[in-house]
């Protein structure tokens, strides 16, 4: 039996110039109002995430003694330290894991404010969400690649930081060099503690040039 042929229907049917605007007008709306719910649901989300900035945020965990003694007794080489991060998350127990921090020490402030304008505003003060990161003359990098979370490691041989997951570069002072990392290594807080240097444990959005902080550790 062959098939019918009944002719354009109303889905075929393009419809007069008018019709085919409003259509098209409807459908923008649609799309423009679907936008403006997303936005709005996601702001608070993201907004409930963010910390507070400043004094107080997460906890302390102490480094390895000996390994910050090897970064105070350094030059220009960064020392990796090792420490115990403990961590509490909402829904699971209290828990410890072995972490890591990459240590720099800093000769020259103002030429690291100068290589690191991803940190610093241009009279000198830290940028949001950003750590007083220059303690007793050291900075700390998480060891967390700004790119998508890979650990990068120093080549001693090249003088830089390198991921190894999609090749992003860094200079010495954690500057981005090459690859697609949107941003600089990124600094955690650091002090001294009776005499003991601690860190606080921060995670940063990867992929964003602004440094934006998702969790402390608590
Ligand atoms: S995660 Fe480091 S370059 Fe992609």
């Amino acid at each position: 039996m062959s098939k019918e042929h009944h002719g354009p229907s109303a889905y075929d049917d393009p419809g007069t110039p008018e019709e085919i605007s409003r259509r098209q007008f409807m459908a923008n709306a649609t799309l423009t109002l679907s936008g403006i719910i997303g936005v709005t649901l996601a702001i608070p989300i993201v907004g409930s995430l963010l910390p507070q900035a400043g004094a107080g945020a997460g906890t302390w965990s102490p480094l390895d003694a000996n390994e910050w003694k090897q970064l105070q007794s350094s030059t220009d080489k960064p020392v990796k330290i090792e420490f115990t991060l403990t961590y509490k998350d909402a829904y699971l127990p209290k828990g410890q894991t072995a972490e890591s921090v990459w240590g720099i020490k800093v000769k020259d402030l103002e030429a690291f404010k100068k290589a690191r304008p991803d940190i610093y505003l241009p009279n000198g003060t830290v940028k949001a969400f950003g750590p007083d990161i220059v303690t007793m003359g050291f900075v700390v990098f998480s060891p967390i690649c700004p790119h998508l979370g890979c650990r990068f490691n120093y080549d001693d041989s090249a003088g830089k930081f390198m991921c190894p997951c999609h090749g992003s570069q860094f200079d010495g002072q954690g500057a981005h060099l090459a690859g697609p990392a949107p941003r600089g290594l990124d600094p955690l807080p650091l002090r001294e503690q009776n005499g003991q240097a601690e860190v606080t444990w921060i995670r940063y959005q990867s992929t964003t040039p602004d440094r934006i902080v998702i969790s402390y550790t608590s």
